[in-house]
């Protein structure tokens, strides 16, 4: 251009066009101008996008590493549980699988050695067996199973009758519990536990839940059978490991009801199924031996078959009182009776110390189930009152569906 504007002008006609020329090339150069601009704009855009697709492919790399991952993980054996038994050093740990025999392993270096410990749990490599991690918690979750969490409902008012055996236990689980220096200044060492007996239906599990009710302490129930279990020495383990949740947790109450079921006197029985409900009783009297008196640990048992429980459980130093609950008297069965109609509508026909009269010989239980039948009578006969009519109906019920039940046939008797 420049050498163009350097040239000498020629003619008229020329200059126009050389103007024209200038203009076209101006807008020639505007143009070009703009296209930059808007080839600029494209470009950022471009980076953008592209900076877009680049994260998004990280995240699908992230992405795909996880699922791998996970596809790993699901590729994996699975790990074997074992309890450890015995600690020599990191590399020598004897475990016994669940499956029963022992081996001796190595352990995982990123154990921490201070949970190498006997008794705790832990996983171990399928082929090597080497320990690969530990397990949280070394109690079976049966055994948590078996605390009570809840407060149950029943007090020492629901109760009829049983005003001696309700002192004799408080003395026994509560007081202890509650006041232990008592016994220390005096010297002489709390009862470790009760042991309530008496016919079914009187009252014996109401009682148990009616300490819980009333102490603070934990409270952890079994159900005797529930230690009774399958394999050679698991029943062992539930009751060791039931110790020492009832120790971590302390003060606290084991309730153990119809101890019958592991407690039967040991004879020379030749099952294994019978040896292995002895040996899970043995642990038992040693773990009632081994805890401190004075430690805040109680035991109630329950059963209505005393006759049949191992003498070494009764004896002086295990359930240190044991507590007949007998079949209520008439004092008792009409405290029974008035705990049981204290929320029915009664008639004013109806006196209590005439249905007692009536009812000897029947237990709590009955009692209950006589003023359920008595207010049913009230129900089909669409009256709002309970009335004596209907309780001498339903006492009559009761007595007959009970004698139903006990009278045996002989088939029954072939199979029984
Ligand atoms: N002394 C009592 N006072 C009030 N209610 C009672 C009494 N005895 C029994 N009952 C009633 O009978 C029900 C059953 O009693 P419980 O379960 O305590 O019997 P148990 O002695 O444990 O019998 P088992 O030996 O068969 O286990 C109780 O829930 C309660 O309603
Ligand atoms: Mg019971």
């Amino acid at each position: 251009m420049m050498r163009k504007m350097s040239n000498p002008p020629h003619t008229k006609g020329e200059s126009l066009t050389k103007d024209e020329l200038i203009q076209s090339l101006i807008e020639r150069v505007e143009e070009l101008e703009r296209k930059t601009l808007e080839l600029r704009d494209q470009n950022q855009q471009l980076e953008s996008e592209k900076r877009y697709n680049e994260t998004q492919r990280i995240r699908y790399e992230r992405e795909i590493r996880r699922l791998k991952s996970e596809i790993e993980q699901l590729r994996s054996p699975p790990l074997i549980i074992a309890t450890i038994s015995d600690v020599f050093d990191r590399n020598r740990v004897v475990v016994r699988s669940s499956a029963g025999p022992r081996f001796l392993v190595r352990t995982s270096q990123f154990i921490d050695s201070e949970q190498l410990k006997p008794g705790a749990r832990c996983t171990l490599n399928q082929q090597s067996l080497a320990i690969v991690d530990i397990l949280p918690s070394n109690f079976d979750i049966r055994v948590y199973g078996m605390e009570l969490v809840d407060r149950p409902q029943e007090s020492y008012e629901d109760i009829g009758g049983l005003e001696q055996q309700i002192i004799e236990i408080k003395e026994a689980v509560e007081l202890p519990l509650k006041r232990p220096d008592l016994f220390k200044s005096i010297g002489i060492k709390p009862p470790k536990g009760v042991l309530l007996y008496g016919p079914p239906g009187t009252g014996k599990t109401l009682l148990a839940r009616a300490v819980a009710h009333s102490t603070s302490a934990h409270f952890i129930r079994v159900i005797g059978s529930e230690l009774v279990q399958k394999y050679i020495g698991e029943g062992a383990r539930l009751v060791r490991e039931l110790f020492e949740l009832a120790k971590e947790k302390s003060p606290s109450i084991i309730f153990i009801d119809e101890i019958d079921s592991i407690g039967a006197t040991r004879m020379d029985m030749d099952t294994s199924g019978d040896r292995e409900v002895q040996r899970t009783m043995m642990q038992l009297l040693a773990e009632m031996d081994g805890f401190d008196e004075r430690g805040e640990v109680k035991i109630i048992g329950a059963t209505n078959r005393i006759d049949i429980l191992d003498r070494a459980l009764l004896r002086p130093g295990r359930f240190d009182r044991i507590i007949e609950i007998p079949l209520p008297d008439l004092k008792g069965r009409m405290a029974i009776f008035e705990i049981h109609t204290r929320d029915m509508s009664i008639d004013r026909s109806v006196n209590l110390k005439d249905l007692a009269m009536m009812t000897e010989g029947k237990n709590g239980a009955d009692i209950r189930a006589i003023c359920t039948e008595a207010g049913m009578f009230a129900i089909r006969a669409e009256r709002s009152k309970v009335t004596r009519e209907d309780f001498v109906k339903a006492i009559e019920k009761v007595g007959v569906d009970y004698h139903k039940h006990h009278t045996a046939s002989p088939f029954g008797a072939m199979y029984a």
